[in-house]
């Protein structure tokens, strides 16, 4: 029985490995563990706050690059910043979310006056949660942060099977390469992906379904369907989102950051 169990897990090891070849190994399944010192639910709010930054800091409930990340204080479970790609509203292509999250947080933490020293310093104590696994960009730019923990919601694999260009390589493959930096990251993966897979699902697939407060609609001069938010979408979604999130993200968002750009 124990020998049938083990020959069952060394196969879906193997099934798993295909994707990443000379990858054995990918961090999945960290739903529901206290990992750290931190109780599972932090991790998902966290993540909640995360997979909702385009919504409330670019005002698009369907966004066709809807990535956000939270910046959290790992031991206080305080938010530093809340932030989200803003490719799109800059024209300046390395600003994903997890950049413009570590842009964001800088700023932050020089407006309370930290030294860049106390600044550098400061990274180790935070853990960043970001809706989708971070590109070798940003994987590169999170491990030269010395950040102390990165926790991400949608895998690179999944993105990819929604449509969505990638370089492809995983991010632990980032991680495991930079070993040489004098500093660790705690590195989890598929945290709330139940909830931020369906946010990177609609943008190449007709089929499906669009996220709350938008619906499939055809544009003139368009030859395929896109999701568009519904008018009056943001009354809805204040009236579901808890006041918590609104007072924090207004405290801790980008919005200035976001429409300054524009
Ligand atoms: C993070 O929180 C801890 C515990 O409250 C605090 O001692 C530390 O100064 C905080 N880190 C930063 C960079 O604010
Ligand atoms: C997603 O999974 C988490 C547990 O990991 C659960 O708390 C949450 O309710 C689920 N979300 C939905 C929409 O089912
Ligand atoms: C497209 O969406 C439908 C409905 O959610 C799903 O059944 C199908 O698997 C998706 N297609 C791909 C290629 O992911």
């Amino acid at each position: 029985m124990l020998r049938t169990t083990l020959l069952t897990l060394a196969l879906t090891g193997a099934a798993c490995a295909t994707h990443y070849p000379g990858l054995g190994l990918h961090n999945d399944y960290q739903q529901g563990l206290a990992i750290n010192g931190v109780p599972a639910e932090d991790r998902l709010k966290w993540m909640r706050i995360a997979n909702n930054a385009v919504r409330e800091i670019n005002g698009d409930p369907c966004s066709i690059a809807p990535f956000g990340v939270a910046v959290v204080n790992t031991t206080s479970n305080e938010l530093v910043c809340v932030a989200a790609n803003r490719v799109g509203l800059t024209g300046n292509p390395t600003q994903h979310g997890e950049i413009t999250g570590l842009d964001v947080c800088s700023e932050v933490l020089r407006a309370k006056g930290l030294s860049p020293q106390e600044m550098l310093a400061a990274w180790k104590s935070f853990t960043m949660y970001t809706n989708g696994e971070p590109c070798p960009m940003c994987a590169s730019a999170l491990r030269w942060s010395g950040i102390g923990e990165v926790v991400w919601g949608t895998s690179i694999e999944s993105l990819i099977a929604g449509g969505r260009s990638q370089i492809y390589l995983p991010s632990s493959m980032i991680v495991s390469a930079s070993y040489a930096l004098g500093h660790q990251t705690l590195w989890l993966g598929s945290v709330l992906s139940n909830e931020t897979d369906p946010t990177f699902a609609h943008q190449f697939n007709e089929s499906a379904p669009c996220p709350a407060d938008c619906q499939r609609v055809t544009l003139p001069g368009k030859r395929v369907s896109q999701c568009t938010a519904n008018p009056g979408w943001r009354e809805s979604w204040e009236k579901r989102r808890g006041q918590w999130e609104a007072n924090l993200i207004a405290e801790h968002g980008a919005h200035s950051h976001a429409h300054d750009e524009l």
